[in-house]
């Protein structure tokens, strides 16, 4: 079943969205050689609690803490811990926020200084995969439109596309329906409607689409150890065109733009 939300409850969607940019922020001005993931999860945490939030993630089916941090080739739920930030890494963030009562939940893949070129290129065609998915988030679309056009831009600028990880609805709880995957048809699967609050979220490689689980049971990894992005924002559909609830604010929101 696919919850629809009142444009009240979009709001309140957009305050836990606006706590999650503002991690996301502060996280991205800490992406300095030297700094821990761990110490990075202090602060995101910190951050969330001091805006009256919950880390949706800190708990859930029993993860440890509060953000992902996923490095290079790892693609998602990295767990936060000792390894240290090196400059040329790309390091994927996940972060999700509830506050009164709904949740946000958004990424963004950021380098640590000078990275290569060709990592400056995977993050740029991730971006751009999820602006294209985000444009079909309209009332009268459905969810293929958005799958098919993720796939073609991550695709036509020579990427693969992380099949066996989806998106998905978004709303009290921080997976709802529908399942959104990054890759399908234009014209197929449910109809979007005005009121639906949605996670796009491209993973792509610069290598093989598939991946594994780590032995923590959570970090997720490209299988040939080729080169990741992840950039999710949460979206609500509106009767005026697609609503990013997770859009860049606060202190150095610069940084995410
Ligand atoms: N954004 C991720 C997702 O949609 C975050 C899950 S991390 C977890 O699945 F720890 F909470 F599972
Ligand atoms: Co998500």
């Amino acid at each position: 079943m696919i919850i629809r939300k009142s444009p009240a409850e979009i709001d309140q969607m957009a305050e836990a969205g606006r706590v999650v940019a503002e991690v996301l922020a502060l996280v991205s001005e800490h992406m300095q050689p030297n700094a821990t993931t761990a110490e990075l999860d202090a602060m995101a945490e910190e951050h969330i609690r001091s805006r009256g939030g919950v880390p949706t993630f800190k708990g859930y089916r029993g993860y440890p803490a509060s953000i992902c941090v996923s490095p290079n080739s790892m693609v998602v739920h990295g767990i936060p811990g000792e390894y240290e930030l090196k400059t040329g890494d790309v390091v994927s963030v996940d972060v999700g926020v509830t506050l009164g009562g709904f949740v946000a939940d958004s990424a963004w893949t950021f380098p640590v200084g000078e990275i290569s070129a060709e990592a400056e290129q995977l993050l740029q065609a991730c971006r751009a995969a999820l602006e294209a998915g985000i444009e079909q988030a309209r009332s009268g679309n459905r969810v293929g439109d958005i799958s098919a056009a993720v796939q073609r831009s991550a695709e036509g600028a020579g990427y693969a596309v992380i099949r066996s990880l989806v998106g998905h609805g978004v709303g009290r709880s921080m997976h709802e329906e529908p399942q959104i995957p990054n890759y399908g048809e234009p014209g197929r699967g449910p109809r979007l409607e005005s009121g639906m609050t949605l996670a796009i979220e491209p993973m792509i490689s610069a290598g093989s689409r598939e991946i594994y689980v780590h032995d923590d049971q959570w970090s997720i990894s490209t299988s040939d150890d080729s080169l990741a992005a992840h950039f999710e924002h949460t979206v609500a559909v509106t009767d005026d065109g697609p609503r990013v609830l997770t859009a860049p604010a606060g202190v150095g929101a610069g940084l995410l733009r």
